[in-house]
């Protein structure tokens, strides 16, 4: 199966990249699977992410569903950023190949951790809104 244009297109010029200094949420995870990276930084006032980037040491599908998952969550409240799934992710760039959807899962998770991050730095114990991560 071939690349949908969505994902070609967020391959080739990704959103919101880059180290955020001003960040109040930052989250990194690991994908087991291949050992790839990816870093997530939100900017979150009043309860609403005004800006969020992410760096990954990951592959184009990785990178191609970091940069959907940073426009989708961009504007939302932390509570609707929690609840992206990276099968929404997916569908928003019109699928993927099936042995690449363990490269969506990190941006979900990396938004997660991110999150958890943020509640943490308020004081606020993440684990009921975001589990164990
Ligand atoms: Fe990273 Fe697939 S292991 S490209
Ligand atoms: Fe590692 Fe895609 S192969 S995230």
């Amino acid at each position: 199966m071939a690349y949908s244009e969505k994902v070609m297109d967020h391959f080739a010029n990704p959103r919101n990249v880059g180290e955020m200094k001003d960040a109040n949420g930052v989250g990194e995870v690991g994908n087991p699977k291949c050992g790839d990276i990816m870093r997530m930084y939100i900017k979150v006032e009043n309860g609403v992410i005004q800006d969020v980037s992410f760096m990954t040491f990951g592959c184009g599908a990785a990178i191609a569903t970091s940069s959907m998952a940073t426009e989708l969550i961009k504007g939302k409240s932390v509570e609707d950023a929690l609840k992206l799934t990276n099968k929404a992710v997916m569908e928003a760039l019109d699928g993927l190949p099936p042995v690449k959807v363990h490269c969506s899962v990190l941006a979900e998770q990396a938004i997660k951790a991110a999150v958890a991050d943020y509640y943490r730095r308020q004081g606020i114990d993440p684990t009921p809104f975001v589990g164990e991560i």
